[in-house]
């Protein structure tokens, strides 16, 4: 008898799941004139993001490109849930980041609420892509020698690209990496919670980017 790899059923616990797609239907000049005029407006809040600007929660805003941004990503948002077994909620918080040269976000997760994203406004790869680390542990046991698959690899990151659009799960810790052009990075970040007035807290788990 040989026994093999192919000899085995596999399981997938606890995976860590990131959808993504590009939005083409939502007017960014609308949303980057809009991200001005806060930022114009307010100093904003001071979480994750080191030399950069957040907005205020803006979901209850009247402004028709957030509006229409709420209603597409609510659906999605739940049918994500009902897909893998979560309970319908809403967008209990949204906000617009600017970014510009040198700026980043520390690694951290969102909680109080179970999904969470990011939409691209103005961006690309050049000004800070998206990073996810594993919490595992698994870098004190898996050789560094291994392969780069998703089995073994550390972190994963994925372009930061205007129109890009990726929903991830809460609790997976996340960075944003430095802006390196003169050029300010514009997203859009949003969580969703089973409360409508449900905050969260940015946890902070490390103190550098990297
Ligand atoms: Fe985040």
């Amino acid at each position: 008898m040989t026994l093999n790899a192919k000899s085995f059923k596999t399981d997938l616990i606890f995976p860590n799941v990131i959808w993504k797609t590009t939005l083409t239907d939502i007017d960014n000049n609308e949303l980057k004139k809009f991200a001005y005029s806060l930022k114009n407006a307010s100093d904003g809040r001071k979480l994750s993001n080191v030399n950069g600007w957040q907005s205020d929660l803006i979901h209850n805003s009247n402004h028709n490109e957030i509006q229409k941004l709420v209603e597409v990503l609510e659906f999605a948002l739940t049918d994500i849930s009902v897909n893998v077994g979560l309970p319908m909620g809403v967008i209990s918080g949204m906000w617009i980041n600017i970014n510009p040269i040198n700026s980043f976000n520390l690694p951290h997760d969102h909680q109080g609420s179970y999904l969470s994203g990011v939409y691209y406004i103005d961006s690309e790869q050049a000004q800070g892509n998206l990073k996810f680390e594993r919490t595992d542990n698994a870098e004190f046991f898996i050789p560094k020698e291994s392969a780069g698959t998703n089995y073994t690899k550390f972190e994963e990151t994925y372009p930061a690209e205007t129109n890009n659009l990726y929903i991830f799960g809460s609790w997976m810790k996340h960075s944003v990496e430095q802006n390196t052009l003169d050029k300010d990075r514009i997203s859009l970040s949003f969580n969703f919670s089973l409360l409508p007035d449900a905050n969260y807290n940015q946890i902070e788990t490390k103190t550098s980017v990297e």
